[in-house]
């Protein structure tokens, strides 16, 4: 996806999770969203980052602007999160994810993440682009290569996953 046309749509937003956060329930749930994200968004050709934070989701799409809004519509509507709030809305000419139709990040299996004292409500696009860089530094193995041959599993550049 390195053809980009310069007319790409980068959202991200943040969100209250109401996923129960019993390791298999949360854990199967998680699954099933990364598992949604494999086989939709390689073809909507939206790529991104999703990072679970305390009790909150934060995640990035990015994509042809069509796509990444009617995705987005779906997922602000989907029961297993609430209190939807958009953080960041740009046009983009290059991706900051091109290799994941979704990189998954679960905060808990991570250091702290930069400038952690800020809220991600204020955080600034500079300091966000930091925090969903780090992410892409400290995946769970949920992850989602851009590629479907690609193994669902990617264990490059990475520490462990209470997931695993
Ligand atoms: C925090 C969160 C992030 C999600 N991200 C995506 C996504 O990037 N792509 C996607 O297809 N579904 C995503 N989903 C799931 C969608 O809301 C929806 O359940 C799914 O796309 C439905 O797919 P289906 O109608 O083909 O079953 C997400 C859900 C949550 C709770």
């Amino acid at each position: 996806m390195s053809q980009e046309n310069g007319d790409l749509l980068r959202v991200v937003y943040l969100s209250t999770s109401l996923i129960s956060r019993s390791p298999g329930a949360f854990r199967a749930e998680m699954a099933s969203i990364l598992e949604a994200c494999a086989r939709r968004n390689p073809r909507l050709g939206v790529t991104g980052v999703l990072i679970y934070e305390r009790g909150r989701f934060v995640q990035l799409l990015e994509g042809p602007a069509e796509a990444v809004d009617a995705l987005l519509d779906d997922i602000e509507t989907d029961v297993r999160h609430g209190l939807f709030k958009i953080l960041w809305r740009t046009r983009a000419s290059r991706r900051l994810f091109e290799n994941w139709s979704m990189a998954f990040m679960d905060a808990a299996d991570a250091p702290a993440l930069p400038d952690a004292a800020t809220p991600w409500e204020r955080a600034s696009p500079v300091q966000l682009a930091a925090r969903l860089a780090f992410a892409g530094k400290h995946l769970s193995v949920l992850s989602v290569p851009v590629s479907p041959a690609s193994p669902a599993v990617n264990t490059a550049d990475r520490p462990g996953s209470a997931y695993a």
